[in-house]
């Protein structure tokens, strides 16, 4: 069985879609972890409800980024996904944990990349009077959000909205994509290997 790992920050809706993408068999793995680097992440909860490995690792237990990305490292050795997966997991990763997965490592990101590396990437959007938005799923390179594009969905921005009112409108988007993509992922149907 293809054996996932999602990486997430805070509520966790993403993961949520992918584990309920997983449960019905709509993408032929299974969610054998969440990590969490914040103990507060409302996700862990739902993970622990379905039956999931609910991990904390905590980044401010640690001395410094090394030692947070090295103890992370450890941890997905030891759990041996074939994928990972950031879904809002806001916290940048060395190149060397990168390195270490490189091409079994996806990220969803709310922003039509290349455009709005980063964050607040709907008002960014909104700032420059774009038309459209929309979220990209891409494989994670040592460069932040910057690795080759698997995914993208854009989403029309409308008049009058606020950067609230979009996010949420992305979001929704985002859960189908990041299914859509990983499920391509776990069928071989994308892939990526550094020369
Ligand atoms: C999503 O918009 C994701 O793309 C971004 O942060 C948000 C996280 O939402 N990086 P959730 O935790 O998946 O609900």
């Amino acid at each position: 069985m293809t054996r996932v790992v999602v990486l997430i920050s805070g509520r966790g809706s993403n993961m949520e879609a992918v584990v309920r993408a997983c449960e019905s068999g709509e993408i032929d793995a299974t969610v054998v972890a969440v990590i969490a680097n914040r103990p507060d992440a409302a996700g862990l909860t739902f993970a622990a409800a379905h039956g999931i490995d609910a991990i904390v690792c905590d980044h401010t237990t640690y001395p410094d980024r090394n030692d947070f990305d090295l103890a992370l490292a450890n941890m997905l050795e030891e759990l041996n996904p074939d994928w990972i997966v950031l879904a809002g997991f806001i916290r940048i990763l060395g190149a060397e944990l990168v390195q270490q997965f490189v091409g079994r490592m996806i990220n969803i990101h709310p922003s039509l990349l290349p455009k709005y590396p980063g964050l607040n990437t709907h008002a960014r959007a909104l700032d420059s009077g774009d038309t459209q938005h929309g979220a990209t799923v891409h494989f994670v390179t040592p460069e932040l959000d910057a690795g080759p594009v698997i995914e993208q969905v854009s989403v029309p921005i409308l008049e009058g909205d606020t950067a609230d009112e979009l996010a949420a409108r992305v979001l929704r988007e985002e859960h189908k994509l990041l299914v859509k993509a990983l499920k391509r992922c776990v069928k071989g149907n994308a892939s990526f290997t550094t020369p």
